[in-house]
């Protein structure tokens, strides 16, 4: 939410910025500018994505070896030109970018208003550089850099932000509260960025802040504090990720590659964990808290979105395989009530950026209650991750698209392994269907490939379907939560209405919207809810509506039943939501770009959602 990139060193800057920028267009892509040094301030922002400043530079270029850039996704302020950031003090001599949000900024406003300041934007971020400002040239002795100290005390809420000033152009000054920032080493120059994609081809030297932490960057070094002024040594990381993990190489889109990618990208995420020769199950994170896991009384998992309904099938898996029993919350719900927690319960969340504002907040309410709390992370370094008791990298390797695709799959392969795992160890689990299972989970990429070539077909389909303003999906068990996944897929990024229900519900209510217009997925794994399913097809048949079944390829009734079928390889029963996904994600993906979407950066939504 937001993506901030900085840059200290010898070369253009602006070159650099806008790259950056280009990769953190997932975060926010409302309007984008940038803060160069060139003997004086020089700022250039407006409305609209990445490129169109890559473009407004290519007419009026900026030179400079010091910058800061910004791509937004608004909160405070309409997304126009004047609410872009860079936002600037009155003087015009500070400039900063910001993701976050700045709860009290009525009241600063109102104060630094009465003091004679003049404001020009809509935004919560103008209020921190007029703030600092104020300090720096109020103070008596007090250095720019105590001044932004100063001003980060009086505010209330998150930031991750990039401040320059022109009467210090050798550094730039940097602050965490809430919103992720890192720092890549290079050689006589710096990089700042809210993520390491900007970062990983210049250097894979990085120092993650932390909140409550501010830094000074030259270009030959940097110095990092506490908001209190005390020096701090950081650990430098080494970055694991590449340069052509984050490009398209030749997708039309990277939502398409993620889906295409997931093959490889579930294998990566069982490869030295799953043992079929011994069929044993290996998760090194888990080893220091697999006593708490074994006697938890009740686990307790917290997620967002489509983690979330990664979550629900874990709620399946951990009761049917490890037999303790779960609730999946909403982590925004769950941190707003008084949730009650007890010495033996555990707290799992789920998130692919490990940076979503309420899952961490989650977390931290977990944590502060006295529970145990893991996380299953993507992105590796990632606040959520770090701050965690224990946890498990998903390893799905980088995902841009906004639409998650292969974090899910990921997901739900971890909550596989975990709940397979606790049943061993707990005997819960007859020790052949384990072995089953664990074999079964060896031959899911292969099966996922199976069904990713198939796209064709699908493609035809969803042209088909593409006139439909409504859309319903139906699942039962193991794939209600697929149903709640596939229709959030098809709505997020086609602007499609769509609902997910268990099929059982539909009588309850939904059947009122069926007509000879309404598509219906089903989602009918060969379980043994398969005679209730065929009865739900029925009835939607009855009314005319238009049935699309993902379903196992010997499912031949509702194979018959369906105007439309997408076959899909058998497997086991608990398995069955990381093919039947598959089909829904091309689905969704393939009427958006036939709607003329902007597939992999729908409308409204960021990819990271760290403003609460
Ligand atoms: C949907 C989607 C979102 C995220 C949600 C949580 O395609 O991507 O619903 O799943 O914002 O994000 P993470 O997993 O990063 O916590």
């Amino acid at each position: 939410m937001c993506g901030i990139v900085g840059y200290i060193g010898d070369k253009q800057a602006s070159d650099i910025i806008i790259k950056g920028l280009q990769r953190l267009e997932y975060r926010g892509y409302d309007s984008a500018g940038l803060a160069l040094f060139n003997g004086k301030l020089e700022i250039k922002k407006g409305k609209g994505k990445v490129d169109n400043l890559r473009k407004l530079l290519k007419k009026e270029p900026v030179k400079g070896s010091v910058g800061i850039g910004h791509t937004r996704w608004a909160t405070h302020g309409a997304p126009n030109d004047i609410n872009s950031h860079p936002h600037t003090s009155e003087s015009g001599k500070i400039a900063l970018v910001h993701n976050g949000i700045i709860e009290n900024y009525t009241s600063l406003k109102k104060e630094l208003k009465n003091k004679g300041r003049t404001f020009h934007t809509d935004t919560d971020t103008e209020v921190i550089a007029q703030l600092i400002e104020e300090i720096y040239q109020d103070g008596q002795n007090v250095s720019f850099q105590k001044a932004v100290r100063l001003a980060l005390k009086q505010i209330v809420g998150t930031y991750g932000l990039a401040i320059v000033h022109s009467e210090t152009p050798d550094r730039i000054i940097i602050a965490r509260k809430g919103s992720p920032l890192l720092l890549g080493l290079g050689d006589g120059e710096m990089f700042i960025a809210s993520d390491a994609s900007p970062i990983i081809e210049h250097t894979k030297k990085v120092v993650y802040l932390d909140d409550g932490e501010i830094a000074i960057v030259t270009k030959d070094g940097y110095e990092v504090k506490t908001i209190d002024d005390v020096s701090l040594t950081k650990e430098v990381h080494e970055l694991a990720m590449s340069v052509e993990e984050i490009e398209k190489s030749g997708y039309p889109h990277f939502m398409l590659k993620e889906i295409f990618e997931q093959p490889n990208s579930i294998a990566d995420c069982l490869r030295g964990r799953l043992d079929v020769k011994n069929h044993s199950i290996q998760l090194g994170g888990l080893v220091d808290v697999m006593d708490k896991l074994i006697g938890a009384k009740r686990l307790i998992i917290a997620a967002c979105g489509t983690s979330w309904h990664a979550g629900l099938v874990g709620e399946y898996l951990f009761e049917h395989l490890s037999k303790i029993p779960v609730e999946v919350e909403y982590a925004s719900e769950f941190r707003y009530r008084e949730p009650l927690i007890n010495e033996d319960d555990v707290m799992l969340v789920i998130s692919q950026s490990g940076e979503t504002a309420d899952t961490l907040a989650a977390v931290r309410e977990a944590k502060q209650r006295g529970a145990t709390v893991l996380g299953i992370c993507n992105v590796v370094g990632s606040t959520i991750a770090r701050e965690t008791d224990a946890g498990v990298y998903t390893h799905a390797g980088p995902e841009i698209g906004v639409a998650s695709t292969k974090a899910f799959t990921a997901q739900v392969s971890v909550l596989a392994m975990m709940a397979i795992m606790i049943g061993q160890k707990k005997n819960t689990i007859d020790p052949e269907y384990a072995e089953r299972l664990i074999e079964e989970l060896d031959r899911i990429p292969g099966k996922v490939k199976q069904i990713v070539e198939q796209s064709d077909s699908i493609k035809r389909m969803a042209e088909l379907f593409t006139y439909a303003p409504n859309f319903l999906y139906l699942g039962r068990t193991y794939n209600f939560p697929v149903a709640l996944e596939g229709a959030l897929k098809l709505k997020e990024i086609s602007y499609i209405h769509a609902e997910g229900y268990p099929a059982a519900e539909m009588k309850h209510g939904p059947i009122a919207l069926i007509d000879a217009m309404m598509p219906v997925v089903v989602i009918a794994a060969t379980d043994h809810t398969n005679d209730k399913m065929i009865s739900n097809i029925e009835e939607v048949k009855a009314r005319k509506g238009r049935i699309i079944s993902i379903t196992g390829k010997e499912n031949e009734e509702v194979i018959d039943l369906s105007e439309f079928s997408c076959p899909i390889p058998e497997t086991e029963d608990c398995l069955s939501p990381l093919l039947t996904v598959i089909p829904l994600q091309l689905l969704s993906y393939y009427i958006a770009v036939n709607r003329g979407c902007n597939v992999d950066q729908p409308r409204n939504l960021a990819k990271s959602v760290t403003v609460e």
